[in-house]
């Protein structure tokens, strides 16, 4: 999990030095409201916690997850409502007997004996959806399910409590009604309006990350809905980010392996059917025929190739670049398949383009180095990305180099790239990530210094490519002529 907060390593010290703590007495939460927006292969989770000290000096308030809900998160984010700050957010242990993870939020100020705060909290859900049933034929629609415990799991006691979920359409086959809400709310627990089904409200719920609450009152709930849209997953990105700057030129390259998740074909798949249906209005919606992803402004020379060759159905619309610090566009770029992508299937594809370098690079003179912003990945809109691998490559020769991502990656490393015409090799960066979301759209900073004299390399090694071609060539030509003369 992804934690919107990079810790310095003396908050890690006082974070190691920390226990868990399963039931907490400085706070109460008054009201708690929790919205799971379920949709495909994300799901957020918004839970506002308006909580009171009950203590004086109250600085650190803790959040709980669930083992469940924690294995799908892949990020976590504290504020106070209203205020666009990220609090600080550190791993506050696990408890093995009830199975659960621990966060705490450090609060903007320590708080008075009963003075209150709106405390908001998000999180980005992924695999948390299935498709049901789990096997469609080609004109059949898509639905999905969504599971979960209802109950938000806290180490202080609840005035109020109330849990939405919000489906993408008001067409919502079934939800749990299970008897056991009956302990905490006289009135009819659980109610649909629309796209929403709302549980509770429930009160005076007792501390929930304990055992007795956990085995006796925690309610499982599942949500049945309807979906129209693919269920698009990415199995694994690979990107390649080439910075040249004898050719002023960044090209970047992303290797995705796409799978649609949804619902598995039954029989066979209809070609004939399937242009029928997209002739007569729009494919049934687990079949993916085409898909639009944002590149940034600028860009030039795009491609589109897959296992078999170039593909040449694609549509881009570039938007001009606006330089480094103008907000400009993104590009569009529609990308149609070979095939169109049926549930289960995968797709293998490769992307790429150049871009300006100026756009993204700067150069300090004070340091005497350049500064040169990645941008992490291309979103699939709606997709996890379970693995992320990115290469940034350098220019020849570069030295002192740093590298700032965004959020701390599973594994980083420095090694040495070397291609064509190169004489020493090209420093290279590699980070690697798992279950990216729209959350981690990032820029990862580049620095490093060039030499004088390796800018002169580079010119020198063509020169004598360059020559040798042209020997080669004259001898050819030489050969033509003789092959001609016969
Ligand atoms: C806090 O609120 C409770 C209940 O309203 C009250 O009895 C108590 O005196 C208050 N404490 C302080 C320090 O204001
Ligand atoms: C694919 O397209 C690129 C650029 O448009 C071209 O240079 C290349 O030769 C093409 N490859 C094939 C196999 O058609
Ligand atoms: C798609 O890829 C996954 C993971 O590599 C694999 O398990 C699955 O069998 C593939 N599906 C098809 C239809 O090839």
């Amino acid at each position: 999990m992804v934690l919107r907060w990079r810790c310095s390593p003396l908050l890690l010290l006082s974070l190691l030095l920390q226990s868990f703590v399963s039931a907490d007495h400085s706070f109460e939460n008054t009201a708690v409201v929790r919205t799971v927006e379920v949709a495909g292969s994300l799901v957020q989770v918004t839970t506002t916690f308006a909580v009171k000290a009950l203590e004086g000096d109250a600085s650190e308030y803790t959040i709980a997850l669930g083992e469940r809900e924690h294995e799908r998160t892949s990020w976590l984010e504290a504020k106070i409502k209203g205020q666009a700050a990220i609090l600080p957010l550190f791993e506050g242990g696990y408890d093995p007997e009830i199975g659960v993870h621990f966060y705490t939020v450090a609060l903007p100020h320590a708080m008075k004996i009963n003075e209150t705060a709106n405390l908001v909290v998000e999180t980005v859900e992924t695999h948390a959806t299935y498709p049901w049933p789990e096997q469609a034929s080609q004109k059949d629609p898509q639905s999905l399910k969504y599971e979960t415990d209802l109950f938000v799991v806290s180490p202080y006691k609840t005035l109020v409590e109330r849990i939405k979920f919000r489906t993408p359409t008001p067409n919502i086959h079934s939800y749990t009604n299970p008897p056991g809400l009956d302990d905490f709310t006289v009135e009819i627990p659980v109610t649909k309006s629309g796209a929403t089904i709302t549980y509770g409200p429930f009160n005076n719920i007792p501390i929930t990350s304990a055992k007795e609450f956990l085995d006796a009152k925690q309610e499982h709930v599942a949500v049945h809905y309807a979906y129209d849209s693919p269920l698009v997953e990415v199995m694994k990105l690979k990107r390649s980010a080439e910075i040249s700057h004898w050719g002023a030129n960044l090209n970047i390259e992303d290797t995705f392996h796409l799978r649609n998740a949804g619902p598995a074909l039954k029989g066979h798949f209809s070609r004939l059917e399937h242009q029928s249906t997209m002739f007569y209005g729009r494919p049934p919606p687990h079949v993916l025929p085409s898909l639009t992803v944002q590149l940034p402004a600028g860009i030039h020379s795009p491609y589109y190739y897959d296992l078999i060759g170039n593909v040449s159905t694609s549509h881009l619309r570039t938007s001009p670049s606006q330089g480094k610090n103008g907000r400009s566009q993104p590009s569009l770029l529609e990308l149609r398949p070979r095939y169109p992508l049926m549930g289960g299937w995968n797709y293998t594809f490769t992307l790429g383009w150049d871009s300006p370098l100026a756009d993204y690079s700067s150069y300090e003179k004070a340091t005497g180095k350049y500064i040169v912003g990645i941008p992490l990945m291309t979103m699939i809109p709606g997709a996890v990305v379970d693995e992320a691998e990115i290469n940034i490559i350098l220019p020849e020769a570069a030295t002192d180099v740093d590298y700032y991502p965004p959020f701390v990656p599973t594994e980083s490393g420095i090694t040495t790239h070397v291609t064509y015409l190169d004489t020493v090799g090209r420093p290279a960066i590699v980070l690697r990530y798992g279950r990216l979301t729209h959350k981690h759209a990032g820029v990862i900073y580049v620095t490093y210094k060039v030499p004088v004299t390796a800018h002169l390399k580079k010119p020198l090694a063509v020169a004598t490519a360059f020559m040798g071609l042209f020997a080669l060539g004259f001898l050819a030509k030489r050969l033509d002529i003789s092959i001609q003369k016969k």
